[in-house]
């Protein structure tokens, strides 16, 4: 086939914090790295604990992640880079997708696409600043050590000499927030700044999540960047993945999302390895629900954390929408684990996954 390509895991907001990247890197290795879901930048300077929890690097050992912050201000940005950089990681994201009104009235995430003077100036401020801490900006995307102090289990060994003087910007952004014409003007303010990679979400910011990634505006951005690309939205199956190369051979990374959710073992899959077993999927599932027993307090909780990963876990069985049905409505551990029992036993697993709907 085509040049190899990498693969990135896309940061999913309230299902791939910490538990779930530990025990998916642990289960199905093949991520290149795995980016957090964002962590809010405000006035205060100060992240919130269960945002500051998901990055600290006792919690991400042995697991490459990357940061991602949500802001619109220049000089919180350049803090919060200057703490993750402190935390030993060489690379950090800045949310430009999100699409939900709550911040995209404040002009963040998806709802900053829509002022590029000031998109621009936030970016000629925050180069500026970094540049003026002595950090050098390194503009390719290569992985090296993310962070420092992934290397120890106990994640207490980073010091001063661990970190280094580099730091990498990389952006994920939509097409543009309300049309796809936006896409031009974005990528002549992204192409005026050292950012190491730029992820495109192929959608507006007003399509949120439905309909179809738009590959002709996906394909005309990254011929125009003089970054390097990383293309994400709908890749869920190995077909999707191989259109997706065919059309476009010379991208050379590609971020999954929802179809990582859906097939944890998409990547070994698409590299040519075995497909994902039902087994596999069930001691995953218990792992992770282990993972999450270990971090969250009260057994209810862990459940609708599980129960968002079924929303798409789900999608692999045919046959077991009444036991899928138990598990979004069970009220009680003991209900949810009958349910997933029933799925286990009486669902026929489709080995080759299914597009969401
Ligand atoms: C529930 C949910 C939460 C998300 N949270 C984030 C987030 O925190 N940061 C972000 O950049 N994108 C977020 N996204 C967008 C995904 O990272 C990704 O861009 C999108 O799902 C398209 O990729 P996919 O089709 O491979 O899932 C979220 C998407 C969903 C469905």
């Amino acid at each position: 086939m085509n040049n190899p390509v990498k693969f990135l895991c896309a940061p999913l907001e309230g299902i791939t914090g910490f538990p779930f990247r530990q025990t998916h890197h642990k289960m199905f290795p093949g991520v290149e790295r795995y980016y957090t879901p964002f962590l809010v930048a405000n006035q205060t300077m100060k992240f919130k604990n269960k945002e500051m929890r998901d990055v600290l690097p006792e919690n991400n050992a042995g697991v490459p992640t990357v940061p991602q912050i949500l802001t619109n201000r220049a000089d919180q940005f350049v803090h919060a880079v200057l703490q993750m950089q402190e935390l030993g990681y060489t690379e950090v994201n800045l949310n430009l997708g999100c699409p939900m009104p709550m911040q995209v009235t404040k002009k963040r995430g998806a709802g900053f696409l829509a002022d590029q003077d000031a998109l621009d100036r936030f970016f000629e401020e925050c180069i500026r600043k970094l540049e003026d801490t002595g950090l050098h900006l390194v503009e390719n995307c290569a992985v090296e050590n993310q962070p420092a102090a992934q290397s120890g289990a106990s994640g207490q060994i980073f010091s001063g000499d661990n970190i280094g003087d580099t730091i990498r910007i990389s952006v994920k952004t939509r097409i543009g927030l309300q049309d796809a014409s936006e896409a031009d003007g974005l990528m002549k303010i992204f192409n005026r700044y050292p950012i190491s990679l730029i992820i495109i979400h192929a959608r507006r910011g007003i399509d949120r999540y439905k309909g179809v990634p738009d590959l002709e505006t996906f394909g005309r951005m990254q011929a125009q960047s003089t970054h390097p690309v990383c293309y994400n939205g709908d890749l869920f199956t190995v077909e999707d993945i191989n259109d997706f190369r065919n059309r476009f051979p010379e991208t050379g990374m590609l971020m999954i999302g929802r179809g990582l959710l859906q097939n944890p073992a998409l990547i070994r899959e698409a590299a040519g390895g075995l497909s994902l077993q039902k087994e596999e999927l069930r001691a995953y599932l218990v792992q992770l629900y282990e993972a999450y027993h270990s971090v969250i307090s009260g057994d209810m909780n862990v459940m609708y954390k599980m129960k968002e990963l079924w929303v798409y876990a789900g999608k692999r069985f045919m046959g077991a929408d009444r036991y899928l049905k138990q598990i979004r409505k069970a009220k009680t551990v003991e209900a949810y684990e009958a349910a997933v029992d029933g799925v286990f036993r009486e669902g026929v697993f489709c080995a080759g996954g299914d597009h969401m709907t």
